[in-house]
């Protein structure tokens, strides 16, 4: 599965492209399947109609779990890192990793969750996490995890969206130096939702929760009565593996989807040729479960491949911002794969806080979620990977399911700030305007991918359409990424950003019109307008402007009640950074607001706002600029 030669890495791309079913089927069968699948791929772009490895039978926890037994069942799996620096980290074998999973799924089963049931999970970093999601796929059950530090409202409205049956969480969360009610926000969440039958609560900080009757239950009470055999269940590799919601443009978050089979070999391919994994490595990403990059490359890519994992509970900079190169000296961890957002915090703290530890083992790094600013590439690779290790900017998306375009580790020559090329079964192009493809190199324009991988997105969940609508409509018969991208003269890629109206704020990806919603509804506010604007930490920050209905007699107060209102409604991620307030926004005549305007004004480019003349009212152009924060 290992390309290890920069010549082997251009033979398979130009085998991908020939011949894409016989390379994925290649792949595919270095896998466990129970049933040999009929068709590779068949595909229809303008239905968003994807199947890979159609009428093939697995399970992805026989991949990631049976059938490493024999070979390494005492290898470790996982390796936990708790919050606090003097608890005990805890190794998790694969055999012990494989008992427990049975145990829970069991534990599901015996409370009757099947095959195809949603099941929420909304837990810290602990190892219950990886537990419960492997439990699912090992039932079938789909999982929908949801990330620890969204709020009630977001928890509702996921579970809702799906129809979960079952939610599973934890007293409460440790986090720096915070004790995190999760249950309670999970109990509020429960108040909105009528399709939740049991909510399982595993112990963590042993804060008091109310437990109903008839609907909670304590995880470490129900895995002593259950068997610790359970057969997977035999699942199609098109057959529904997770949901995970994310945000867009328009409306609220969509759930999507991926399967069994596809996904499996996707993050699989792709953990093991773009960090070059060997054997007995540990790899460490520092992502939360929470989001695709938890799912795809510290469960699901690692655990299938064989590797250790290590998961992490707490937060870089407790108890300083030290923490991360701590824990690569503690557990000798050889790849570590982290966020553009945490690098540029960490910089910022000075490097004493790295030359106390040892980073020797390193021999890998990795960079994802953002773009990586030349200065911080810089940084990682110099002061944190000795200048040696090969540092691999990944770019991809929950959508894709796997890494997309990156270098291989110390294979594809790097370029500082670009993610180089196209892994193996991936066609990028980039079209113009009017969806017309830009060839040659030396040019930008918005990514799409014209040809399906075994990672893309099914659906997005309970509306086909949306899907179709989101991703395959803007460019028919193409994939559109949402990214804007540039090719150089070598035919390297450089991703510049998104190009709709999705912020990416530290990494999390966060729609402007889901910030302006929850703005609206605080009492008081008529109308407002979000957009990005860069920042030295966060990449983006998010700045808003507010219309409300009278002068606010305490400014400085009321800013902070619509901050508190959007961590009720959304979660503390979309809290604006700033907050003006206007008496109008810059609409055209038909209404639309010109959000480039505003998003000049917020990168402090008052003389360059380009043609308003389209503009109902000019005026409120000048007003905004002088107020401009
Ligand atoms: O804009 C791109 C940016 O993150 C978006 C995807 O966000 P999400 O689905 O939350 O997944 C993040 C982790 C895979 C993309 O549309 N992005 C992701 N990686 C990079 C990136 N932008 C530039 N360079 C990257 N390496």
């Amino acid at each position: 599965m290992r390309i290890k030669t920069f010549e082997e890495y251009q033979t398979a791309y130009q085998q991908s492209v020939d011949d894409p079913e016989g390379f994925w089927a290649e792949i595919g069968q270095q896998f466990k399947w129970r049933k040999p699948w009929k068709k590779v791929l068949s595909w229809d772009f303008n239905e968003a109609n994807v199947k890979w490895y159609e009428g093939g039978e697995m399970n992805i926890t026989e991949n990631a779990l049976d059938r490493h037994l024999e070979e390494r069942g005492d290898q470790v799996a996982l390796i936990w890192e708790p919050n606090d620096p003097d608890d005990e980290a805890v190794s998790i074998t694969y055999r012990v990793l494989h008992d427990r999973v049975c145990r829970f799924a069991n534990v599901l089963k015996k409370h009757g969750v099947k095959k195809g049931d949603r099941v929420c999970i909304y837990l810290p970093m602990v190892p219950e996490l990886t537990v419960a999601v492997l439990a699912c796929a090992r039932i079938g059950a789909v999982h929908s995890v949801v990330f620890g530090g969204f709020s009630a409202k977001s928890i509702a409205d996921r579970i809702n969206d799906s129809a979960c049956t079952m939610v599973i969480t934890s007293d409460g969360a440790f986090r720096g130096n915070k004790v995190i009610p999760m249950k309670e926000t999970v109990d509020t969440a429960l108040d909105q939702c009528s399709t939740v039958k049991s909510v399982i609560v595993m112990t963590r900080t042993r804060t008091p929760v109310s437990m109903l009757k008839g609907r909670d239950l304590w995880w470490e009470e129900e895995v002593k009565h259950v068997d610790s055999i359970c057969p997977a269940e035999p699942m199609d590799a098109e057959d529904t593996l997770f949901i995970l919601y994310t945000s867009g443009s328009t409306g609220k978050p969509k759930g999507v989807v991926h399967t069994c089979g596809g996904y499996m070999i996707f993050a699989t391919y792709t953990f093991a040729n773009v960090f070059q994994y060997e054997p007995g490595e540990i790899h460490f990403c520092t992502a939360d479960i929470g989001w695709i990059t938890g799912h795809s490359y510290i469960v699901y890519g690692p655990l299938c491949y064989g590797a250790t994992s290590v998961v992490f509970e707490g937060v870089p900079t407790y108890p300083d911002a030290g923490r991360l190169w701590q824990i690569v000296a503690k557990h000798k961890v050889n790849i570590l794969y982290t966020a553009p957002t945490a690098i540029r915090s960490l910089m910022s703290f000075g490097l004493h806080f790295v030359k106390d530890h040892d980073l020797s083992s390193l021999t890998k790094l990795g960079s994802v979620g953002e773009p990586i600013n030349e200065e911080a590439w810089q940084w990682f690779k110099q002061n944190i990977g000795g200048s040696h290790c090969p540092l691999v900017d990944t770019w991809w998306q929950t959508e894709t399911g796997g890494i997309m375009i990156s270098p291989l580790a110390g294979i594809t020559p790097e370029k500082p700030t670009y993610a180089t090329l196209p892994l193996p079964g991936i066609q990028p192009v980039l079209v113009d305007e009017n969806g017309k493809e830009i060839e040659g190199n030396g040019v930008s324009g918005n990514l799409c991918i014209k040809f399906p991988w075994p990672g893309i997105i099914r659906t997005t969940y309970g509306d086909h359409e949306r899907c179709k609508q989101t991703y395959f409509s803007t460019y028919p018969g193409m994939y559109f990424t949402g990214d804007g991208c540039l090719r150089d003269e070598d035919g390297y890629y450089r991703i510049t950003g998104r190009v709709d109206d999705v912020l990416n704020v530290s990494g999390h990806r966060i729609g402007t019109a889901e910030v302006e919603n929850a703005i609206n509804m605080h009492l008081g506010v008529v109308e407002s307008a979000v957009v990005g604007y860069p920042h030295d930490i966060k990449g983006q920050g998010i700045y808003a402007y507010i219309i409300t209905e009278s002068k606010p007699d305490d400014a400085e107060m009321f800013r902070k009640d619509i901050l508190a209102t959007v961590s009720r409604i959304i979660g503390p991620i979309a809290k604006p950074d700033k907050i003006q307030f206007v008496s109008g926004l810059p609409k055209t005549r038909s209404g639309k607001i010109m959000r480039r305007i505003l998003r000049k004004i917020s990168e402090g480019e008052m003389n360059n706002l380009g043609d308003t003349s389209t503009l109902l009212d000019p005026a409120v152009v000048e007003e905004i600029k002088k107020g401009a924060l």
